[in-house]
């Protein structure tokens, strides 16, 4: 069975992380999350997916080739500039001939695909839609359904005053093919504000699958960290990498840690790091792949990608730290701070409450402080 995932979007919410970085290609513990949505989708029965790319399309041709790696079919296929979601699927509609999954990249989903598709046929519906609840439906597409699950409204980003249920669209769909010639060709043109309302005044039968399955959108840095929590913490299902050498720490090869390192919670060092003297390490945490961190330093529930050089003395908790970046003895680094790449920090700044650095930004020695 074909799959189309849609992963064209900018990631916005997540810069600068996604400057050098598409969201589906962020590591989640090391790996891109694509690597791992493919993955799922292969152990579920989709053997090709169809990856509508567009910003840094590059990214996936190199990550991904065609798919032989992960056993599976997969076409990387760039629109010429961004079709919306539904314009997107448009492009590649000569690939497909059958009912067909559509994902958004950027949602963390163990959803049961065969279930979905059950309930789908059962009800002879055109196009269905998997639901999930949330607390806050005004950043999704709010879905109204009967008790048997027909739905009756679509509502993309309500309003406060316009939310009626806490069921949302999580994102994944099941689609009849003939609805592709409802697309128009060349254009963007969304799902959420026009193949979906469209489809429903035609009176087509549209069905929302409800599920309790683990769900989270991982595009702002919030729901970035929380997904590293939840699979470190084993709510969704997650392989993790390297060797679990004590019940709360995972360890992949090359690794150098000294003596005294002190690990609370669960932390996952990843191939190559560094781990030098006196640190203490709180999970959730990830360390990745050749990071090395000086003596002395506090890490706490945080996500460090590849390649850093990091203290000694350092501060680092509840943040995210990207690619290849330098940063020296006694920084601080808390609250949802994001570093993204390539940065040279020099010594006695403190980073807090959210702040950004760009890409290949140079920090001199006491400039940045919140007390
Ligand atoms: N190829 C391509 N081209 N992909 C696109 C384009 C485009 O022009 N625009 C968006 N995408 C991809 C994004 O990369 C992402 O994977 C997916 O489509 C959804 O876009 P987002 O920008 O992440 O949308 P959202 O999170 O605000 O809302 C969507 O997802 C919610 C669930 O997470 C909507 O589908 C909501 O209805 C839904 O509730
Ligand atoms: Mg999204």
């Amino acid at each position: 069975m074909k799959a189309v995932i849609l992963v064209g979007g900018f990631g916005t919410r997540l810069r600068p992380l996604t400057v050098n970085t598409p969201k589906p290609m962020l590591p989640l513990v090391g790996t891109p999350f694509i690597e791992w949505m493919l993955t799922n989708l292969r152990d579920q029965g989709i053997d090709e997916a169809i990856l509508c790319v567009q910003y840094l399309a590059d990214r996936f041709r190199t990550a991904l080739g065609d798919g032989s790696r992960l056993g599976m079919k997969v076409h990387i296929i760039e629109e010429p500039e961004p079709r919306g979601t539904a314009g997107a699927v448009k492009h590649v509609a000569h690939l497909l001939d059958d009912t067909t999954f559509v994902f958004n990249g950027d949602v963390m989903t163990d959803l049961d695909l065969q279930a979905m598709l059950a309930f789908h046929r059962a009800k002879q519906s055109q196009l269905t839609i998997a639901l999930t609840p949330v607390e806050d439906p005004t950043a999704f597409g709010l879905v109204e359904t009967t008790a048997e699950g027909r739905i009756t409204r679509f509502l993309e980003k309500p309003k406060p005053e316009e939310v009626t249920t806490n069921m949302i669209n999580a994102g994944t769909y099941i689609i009849e093919p003939h609805l592709f010639d409802d697309i128009p060709a060349n254009q963007h043109y969304m799902f959420e504000r026009g193949l979906f309302p469209s489809t429903l005044q035609k009176n087509h039968p549209m069905y929302g699958f409800a599920s309790d399955a683990y769900w989270t959108d991982i595009g702002t840095p919030q729901t970035y960290l929380e997904v590293h929590q939840d699979i470190i913490n084993g709510k969704v299902r997650f392989a993790l990498p390297g060797s679990q050498i004590k019940h709360n720490l995972w360890v992949g090869s090359n690794v150098s840690i000294a003596a005294d390192v002190a690990f609370h919670g669960t932390v996952v060092v990843c191939d190559g790091a560094q781990i030098a003297a006196g640190c203490v390490i709180t999970g959730p945490t990830i360390i990745g792949a050749h990071t090395r961190i000086g003596a002395g330093s506090a890490i706490t529930a945080s996500v460090i990608w590849q390649e850093n050089h990091l203290g000694p003395d350092m501060v680092v908790s509840h943040s995210v730290i990207g690619h290849r970046n330098h940063i020296a003895a006694g920084v601080k680094i808390h609250n949802s701070t994001i570093i993204s790449d390539d940065t040279v920090i020099a010594g006695d700044n403190a980073f807090d409450r959210g702040v950004r650095i760009w890409p290949g930004t140079q920090v001199a020695a006491q400039s940045i402080s919140f007390s």
